[in-house]
């Protein structure tokens, strides 16, 4: 069996896997509240809780699955890109347990985790297929070829979705983390009440950006003019309409008839529903695996090479991932 660890932003996770990836358990252990003060993570709690939560929460992953410690013959860790001690507290468990089990760890990156949370829905997408990544700190449009090569052809110019959702709460005063709430009050809200111009419209950029929409919310909230509920209803209306329109220029430069929609802003209502606006076959990852979790890095692990019980011990976290 497989244990997979990911502790790369404010979530301390661990799953359990057969060695062809069928889930036996699932721990999420949220740290979010203690970030609500902050309004955002706060690296050093973050690092300091994971230590405190690691232990604990790969004993429930075990519990779970009705497994012991020398039942787990894999370890797989998330090792980037992230918090980079919230990463290195993941990467040095995952690499004692390895090393004194004297079984092989597999490293993955946590972008191809939430590529392959798709193989965890009902109908995974077969074959070759382009993959929306849409979270807290990436907005990509990653190609799936074939062989399960992944190439990014789109990344944010700069602000991610999920922090456009996080920052557009903030400035409506709304809590952290700012996705469901915004997604919340915008089910209260007419999006058709002051729409927002839907960023790079008209444009073929293969490109995302969601810094102009911000810009564009703390004035409509300043101006006063509107409800909150209809200004964030047209706020998360303009994000989805990005979204769909750049899944759709990548679907026709890439020629790929199955999309796949994966990370945190996955589980939106909004976007979700609209998914049938889409010309391909749409896989969404099921809801619980579209925030951050283990089970996504155990499906992934699973077609990727292993390090040697001596290997692994140059293994290292790093903040920034090639496919990000
Ligand atoms: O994938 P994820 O859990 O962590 C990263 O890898 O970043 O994504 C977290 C992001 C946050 O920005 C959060 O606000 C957003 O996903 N999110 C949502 C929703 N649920 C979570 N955004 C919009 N609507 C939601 N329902
Ligand atoms: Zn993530």
């Amino acid at each position: 069996m497989i244990l997979a660890i990911e502790t790369s932003c404010d979530e301390t996770c661990a799953a359990v896997a057969d060695l062809d990836g069928t889930l036996r358990s699932s721990i999420v252990a949220s740290q979010a509240a203690e970030h609500v003060a902050f309004g955002g993570v706060v690296p050093e709690i973050a690092s300091r809780r994971h230590l405190e939560l690691i232990e604990p929460t790969v004993r429930a992953a075990l519990a779970e699955a009705g497994c012991v410690a020398s039942d787990i013959t894999r370890v797989a860790v998330s090792t980037g890109p992230g918090l980079i001690g919230a990463l290195l507290v993941g990467v040095s468990f995952a690499k004692g347990f390895a090393y004194r089990s004297g079984i092989p760890l597999v490293a993955v990156d946590h972008l191809h985790g939430h590529v392959a949370s798709l193989r965890l829905a009902e109908n995974p997408p077969a074959g070759a297929h382009l993959v929306l990544l849409a979270s807290g700190g990436h907005t990509l449009l990653i190609d799936v070829a074939e062989d399960g090569a992944l190439t990014t052809i789109a990344r944010s110019m700069d602000d991610a979705a999920g922090e456009a959702f996080d920052k557009g709460a903030r400035v409506l005063g709304l809590g952290y983390p700012g996705g469901p709430e915004l997604a919340a009050l915008a089910v209260q809200g007419d999006p058709a009440a002051c729409p927002f111009t839907t960023p790079l419209a008209g444009r073929t950029d293969l490109a995302f950006s969601f810094s102009g929409l911000k810009t564009g919310l703390s004035m409509a909230v300043t101006a006063g003019d509107n409800a909150p509920a209809d200004l964030a209803a047209a706020y998360q209306e303009a994000i989805v309409d990005h979204l769909l329109d750049r899944a759709r220029l990548g679907l026709a430069a890439t020629g790929r008839t199955t999309l796949g929609l994966v990370g945190g802003v996955a589980a939106n209502g909004r976007l979700r529903a609209r998914l049938n606006e889409l010309p391909a076959n749409v896989v969404a990852a099921p809801l619980a695996w579209c925030g951050d979790n283990a089970a996504m890095i155990a499906a992934a692990a699973v077609n990727l090479p292993s390090l040697s019980p001596v290997e692994l011990l140059g293994l290292d976290a790093h903040a920034r991932s090639p496919l990000g």
